[in-house]
């Protein structure tokens, strides 16, 4: 029997409740013992699914529940946070996206998948794929950084990763890409905030992340906490079918985040849970992730009853979530063989891809030429992050353990100093250091995205001791690094590094390893510039230092700390001969461009050739420049090699005033370079 057809002859035979049912998603309160009542209403048939469970001996006793003691037998949905890992500890997302290498990512996301997968989850809510222009926000940490572009190629390679080409073959599960949308716009970087933005922002920024990923098929989409434009993401049909289902043509299931359904009242945009409910699922969501207010297992049933929600908008929300259920083989078989849930995690291979995860997701902000670490120097470890388990790992660590974690101390097997006078009989001093996991993730905003200061006081005190002083700094935002650059002769950065982290330092402060990341994100000089992003638009009265009147601050520098793109490497890339396949291009045409890099140093190295295009005059105001392309590659030393990247001329578009995507015609600055201040560069005409 074909899939539609066994949907349907289930649904035929359900009551308007059991459907209900299906939209009903319980958190793993469950097994708490002042919770019985959600093991009855289990079996009648009403909760469709469970958040957070991840343990399979549990997540096979719900789906037998589920299975053989409901009346028509349907199994559950369980969805997990596998944020960066599930056991198996990889780098957090944000600091894999320095990588710059989107294929990594679906590989560790296939990774994570394959250890959920054996544990009973089978629904992951991952990607995260908001856009973070402000470092105050907490939540960056599980994205791609600011820009755009580089967002939908992380969010199409994550997706594609959890999901796999079949759902059913055990080892690939549906993802969820979150949060739909602009929640990252929060104002002031605080979480769950109100965003305000014009339509074009929404359209140019925020969306093409969450087009990438209904086009590489993610099965399902999380609307956000917040409210945007005047309507909380959860309620707002606007987004939820207009564009989502619309414009972006996704037509899988849309579940709501945790309780941001019943808070669509707590906004003051309904009066009741009831009206709630009618406004959430006519607005086209189909599940509600429940945190103790269930306004769909409450409401849903009368609200079909008195026909304010019709039951084909029922229906609809339904067969999507019997869809998913079908296509992941719960029918055939919603269980996990429980001895092999504990074999598959944590495999040789999976560390070994977790080891390169971590080497590739390490920036080197700054270097003198102490790094890498001669053989014959001596060298001591310091700081809070030095020996701590549990800090390599970072926030939404899953089920991963600290005690698999290796520490630089332990990869190193170096000794720890704690103030100046222990420093006597080192060369080097090299300080660990950084924002604890504890202050970034979901609710950890920060006014002041600074190092906390009692480890700065450890690097000040450091120094004293006047040896050469290595800063690794470990964070999950964008941090104000300006005081501790100064001190220090070389810093490396990164974010949460996991469970391998110990052997990624290791083998970039040796030099067994030329680390190669790249920011994500602008790194602010001082504390107030937030929000900050490279792909600004150029103001009429653009920043100039000696002029008063231009756009920039009376107490503190216009210029970031370390621009988007920027990264070192132990050796130096020189850049020539920028040309185009066509100077003057049609509209929809592809054009190559193609520059030579040579590598100037002593080590091999790999280098991400960046480009960049500025659509010189148009119709509405444009950024100064937009990342459009980009290739890493390896050049070996004193080797020099002509990259080649393509532009498809249809990209070079943007949403007008009327919101209509326009490509228009003109003149066009290409830059190609290092970083996204340092390039150099040429022109096309668009005709
Ligand atoms: C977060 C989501 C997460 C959900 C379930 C929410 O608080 O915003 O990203 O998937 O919890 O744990």
């Amino acid at each position: 029997m074909n899939k539609q057809q066994f949907i349907k002859d289930l649904m035929d035979k359900m009551t308007v409740r059991e459907k209900v049912g299906q939209l009903n998603q319980c958190g793993n309160s469950i097994y708490n013992d002042d919770y019985k009542v959600g093991w009855d209403l289990l079996r009648e048939g009403r909760i469709g699914s469970f958040l957070g469970i991840a343990d399979v001996e549990r997540a096979n006793e719900m789906q037998k529940v589920a299975v053989e003691e409901t009346r028509l037998g349907i199994p559950l949905l369980l969805g997990y946070d596998v944020i960066h890992g599930f056991r198996t500890t990889f780098p957090v997302p944000w600091t894999e996206s320095f990588s710059w290498d989107p294929d990594l990512a679906r590989k560790t996301a296939e990774a994570s998948t394959m250890e959920a997968a054996a544990n009973g989850v089978n629904w992951v809510y991952a990607p995260m794929i908001d856009i973070t222009r402000d470092p105050r926000w907490g939540r960056g940490v599980e994205g791609a950084g600011e820009d755009t572009y580089l967002t939908s190629q992380f969010a199409e390679a994550r997706v594609k990763g959890i999901q796999g080409d079949d759902l059913s073959d055990g080892k690939h599960l549906a993802a969820c890409a979150k949060h739909f949308v602009g929640y990252g716009a929060c104002m002031g970087g605080r979480d769950y905030n109100t965003a305000d933005m014009s339509e074009q922002t929404l359209f140019d920024v925020y969306l093409p992340p969450f087009k990438s990923a209904v086009d590489a098929g993610v099965r399902t989409v999380m609307s956000a906490f917040h409210d945007l434009n005047g309507e909380p993401c959860t309620g707002s049909k606007y987004l939820l079918t207009d564009i989502l289902r619309g414009k972006l043509g996704f037509n899988g299931a849309v579940i709501s985040d945790a309780g941001s359904c019943d808070q669509i009242k707590i906004h003051g945009f309904t009066e009741s849970d009831r009206d709630t409910a009618k406004t959430a699922i006519n607005a086209g969501l189909d599940v509600e992730m429940c945190f103790g207010i269930f306004t769909f297992q409450d409401n849903l049933e009368q609200l079909v009853a008195d026909g304010e929600v019709s039951e084909e908008m029922l229906d609809n929300a339904v067969r999507r979530v019997l869809e998913l259920k079908y296509d992941l083989g719960l029918f055939q078989n919603p269980y996990k063989d429980i001895e092999k849930a504990e074999e598959i995690v944590n495999l040789p291979e999976t560390r070994a891809l977790a080891l390169e995860a971590a080497k590739k997701s390490v920036v080197l902000l700054k270097n003198d030429g102490i790094l890498p670490l001669k053989k014959n120097v001596k060298v001591a470890l310091a700081g809070p992050f030095a020996d701590n388990r549990r800090e390599m790992l970072g926030c939404w660590a899953g089920l991963g353990k600290a005690e698999d974690a290796i520490t630089p101390a332990e990869a190193l097997g170096m000794h720890i100093v704690s103030s100046s006078e222990d420093c006597a009989d080192f060369d080097v001093i090299i300080a660990f250091i950084g924002e604890p996991e504890s202050m970034n993730g979901e609710g950890k905003s920060r006014t002041n995205n600074v190092i906390p200061e009692e480890h700065m006081e450890l690097v000040r005190e450091l120094k004293k001791s006047g040896k050469k002083l290595v800063s690794v700094i470990i964070g999950g935002r964008p941090l104000v690094l300006t005081e501790v650059c100064e001190l220090s002769d070389a810093v490396l950065f990164s974010g949460a590094l996991g469970c391998e982290a110990g052997n990624a330092y290791k083998a970039i402060l040796t030099g067994e390893y030329n680390p190669c990341g790249k920011l994500v994100n602008t790194f602010p000089s001082v504390v107030g510039q937030a929000p900050l992003f490279y792909n600004e638009n150029n103001t009429g009265k653009p920043p100039v230092e000696e002029f008063f009147w231009t756009s920039k601050y009376i107490d503190a520098p216009i210029k970031p700390l370390f621009p988007f793109g920027y990264g070192l490497s132990y050796t130096n890339f020189e850049y020539s001969d920028l040309s185009v396949s066509d100077i003057n291009p049609k509209i929809g045409d592809k054009i190559t461009v193609s520059v030579r890099v040579k590598n100037t140093g002593n080590y091999d190295g790999e280098e991400v050739v960046q480009i960049y295009v500025r659509d010189v005059v148009a119709s509405v105001t444009r950024p100064k420049k937009e990342l459009k392309g980009y290739k890493k590659i390896m050049i070996p030393a004193g080797e020099t090699k002509t990259v080649e990247i393509e532009l498809d001329t249809n990209t070079l578009g943007f949403y007008n005033r009327s919101l209509e995507y326009v490509v228009e015609k003109g003149d066009f600055r290409i830059m190609a370079g290092t970083s996204s201040e340092k390039y150099i560069e040429t022109k096309i005409t668009l005709k």
